[in-house]
């Protein structure tokens, strides 16, 4: 399982770039929102930062196939890694069907069952986004939608679209999301962070710094 890096703060790109294990970016509206900056140059910038697919969504307020098929458009022409990440909808499978036709990639969003999943990857989506810890919120295990979303894939056979593990909300999640299947989790980069972490490291940090200090001094 590949990681992607669920936001739109700059900083925080460029921390999970530096470590060198993202290989993309997702936005949504509502994280560009948190910037409070315009959505091209937000997304102009983190092109600059990540050499990988980046996620950009269309308008929250567009809702008919024409309206995101020219969004879509304007978004792929920001760089040549660009996704133009669309809502499932019926017009947005509409908008997936045209923009795939002309080359450009996306990202089918707001995934909670494996039908969508399959409606989404068939209309030629190269992505699907299942949104985990959103299911989790309503007492639904999410995981169980990433493993169905996997094996579907592997029975059809012919299935190109990538499954993207989204709404991914602890260390937890992102286990399960490889375990399940997943090719992709885009994870904030506070839960890339307490990946990082283990009690044991941190002693075993200290306890290397004490024996080394006592015989070599600082
Ligand atoms: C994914 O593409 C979405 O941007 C994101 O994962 C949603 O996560 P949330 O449910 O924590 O808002």
């Amino acid at each position: 399982m590949k990681f992607f890096v669920d936001t739109a703060k700059v900083e925080d790109i460029k921390k999970a770039n530096d470590m060198g294990v993202i290989c993309g970016v997702t936005t949504n509206p509502s994280l560009i929102a948190k910037e409070g900056r315009d959505f091209v140059e937000v997304i102009k910038e983190i092109t600059s930062i990540v050499d990988g697919a980046i996620s950009g969504e269309v308008k929250a307020t567009t809702t008919d196939a024409e309206g995101m098929i020219a969004e879509g458009r304007e978004i792929a022409k920001i760089h040549p890694n660009m996704v133009v990440k669309i809502p499932m909808t019926v017009e947005g499978l509409k908008a997936v069907k045209v923009l795939n036709a002309e080359g450009v990639k996306t990202n089918v969003t707001l995934v909670f069952s494996a039908n969508q999943a399959l409606l989404a990857a068939r209309a030629g989506a190269a992505y699907v986004s299942p949104f985990l810890g959103r299911l989790d919120d309503i007492s639904t295990r999410g995981v169980d939608l990433i493993r169905e979303i996997a094996e579907i894939f592997e029975v059809a056979g012919d299935i190109d679209t990538q499954i993207i593990a989204a709404s991914v909300r602890n260390p937890i999640h992102v286990t399960d999301c490889a375990l399940a299947g997943a090719h992709i989790a885009t994870v904030p980069y506070s839960v890339i962070e307490q990946m990082t972490k283990h009690p044991l490291t941190d002693q075993g940090i200290e306890k290397f710094q004490a024996d080394y200090k006592a015989v070599f001094g600082e």
